[in-house]
């Protein structure tokens, strides 16, 4: 929710007092990132799973911190709807009764997706061809949480990764694109509220593959609209890189443009900024972390369009599941969220902080 507007001054002189201590290689002060973000008209939240909500510690930063969740892995099919009809919903309401209580707002995700799909789904799919597989879990979940969900990625990851149109996934190969507007349409009759959201990765980097997503991109939401399919806003995932593919903000500004001028609503919904082959020095990782989501978050905040970031994590303690094949073999750990195992913010935090705080007043 926007707080009343700040003069310009007053936020300005707010800035340069918060960038300093910031900035500061010890972290004397926590920023408050959901309260800096709800000054400039932006929803700043987090991904998160239920089983975090039980460490002591965590919850508290959680709610300080966050004004938005959305599950990030219990509102998956394959968690959801494990034999076909029988639906487990227990992790998302347990993190939505988190959510209330703490004021926050809530996200669906992904409705329609091609993985983290139950194994009996895809087979179901191609023998019966039967459109009810994707309309009735849509149905279901949207149905459930109607008037409860801020938005709902109704469609996840539908575009080639390679850049060659779209996704050749079973959804595409049994129903053909359209398998998208048959989605979107039984959320929009499930839940008249939700904000829907068609959401992707692979239009925030610069080069030349990202040039060819953001043309598919493009090319399928004008389809969706063409054709009468209630698609609102395009879902940034954001899942960036301080050491591969950087951002070209030019571009990026000029694609977001073009997001705007459909008339769609721009959401940051899974920001995370990879170290993977950044140096063994924290600090250098840390600091070109921050410095990629900084280049990022200048051009998304800059379109009056963006309406939320959300990072698909708060702290670096969860990011790698003990389970973790890389972490066995290497001992390698990800430094990709704001706040460090230690709950402590990182660079990446004040780099939040100074990019809500910079925004221009609406
Ligand atoms: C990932 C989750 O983080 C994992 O826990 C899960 O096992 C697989 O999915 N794009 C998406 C998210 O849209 O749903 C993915 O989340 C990360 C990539």
């Amino acid at each position: 929710m926007p707080g009343p507007p700040i003069p310009l001054l007053t936020r300005r002189a707010l800035l340069a007092a918060g960038a300093s201590s910031l900035i500061a290689p010890a972290f004397a002060q926590e920023p408050r990132l959901a309260a800096l973000a709800a000054a400039s008209g932006i929803v700043f939240g987090t991904a998160a799973a239920s089983y975090e909500l039980r460490d002591a510690d965590f919850p508290p930063l959680l709610a300080r911190q966050a004004a938005m969740l959305v599950p990030e892995y219990e509102m998956k099919r394959a968690v959801v709807e494990p034999r076909p009809g029988a639906y487990d919903f227990s992790g998302i309401d347990t993190l939505m009764a988190f959510a209330r209580a703490h004021n926050m707002a809530f996200r669906g995700h992904p409705l329609i997706w091609y993985a983290a799909n139950p194994p009996w789904l895809e087979d179901a799919v191609l023998a019966r061809r039967d459109e009810k597989l994707l309309t009735g879990y849509v149905t279901a979940l949207a149905g459930r949480y109607r008037g409860r969900m801020h938005s709902l990625d109704v469609v996840n990851e539908a575009l080639a990764d390679d850049g060659n149109g779209l996704r050749q996934s079973f959804w595409l190969k049994v129903f053909g694109p359209s398998y998208m507007d048959m989605a979107f349409h039984a959320a929009r009759a499930a839940d008249p509220a939700a904000l829907l959201v068609y959401n992707d990765y692979g239009c925030e980097p610069g080069g030349p593959l990202g040039d060819r997503v953001r043309a598919n991109c493009l090319g399928l939401l004008d389809g969706l609209i063409a054709r009468g399919a209630p698609v609102q806003a395009l879902g940034l995932q954001s899942h960036l890189f301080a050491f591969g593919q950087h951002v070209d903000q030019r571009k990026l500004r000029d694609f977001l443009a073009e997001i705007a001028a459909r008339g769609l609503a721009i959401l940051v919904t899974e920001l995370d900024v990879s170290d993977e082959g950044g140096p063994s020095d924290i600090a250098l990782r840390d600091q070109a972390v921050a410095d990629e989501a900084s280049r990022y978050l200048d051009v998304v905040l800059d379109n009056r369009r963006t309406a939320t970031v959300l990072t698909w994590g708060l702290t670096d303690r969860y990011a790698d599941p003990p389970q973790s094949l890389r972490l066995k073999m290497t001992g390698w750990r990800y430094r990709k969220f704001p706040f460090d195992a230690g709950l402590r913010p990182k660079p990446l935090a004040g780099a939040l902080a100074r990019a809500f705080s910079a925004r221009r007043p609406a």
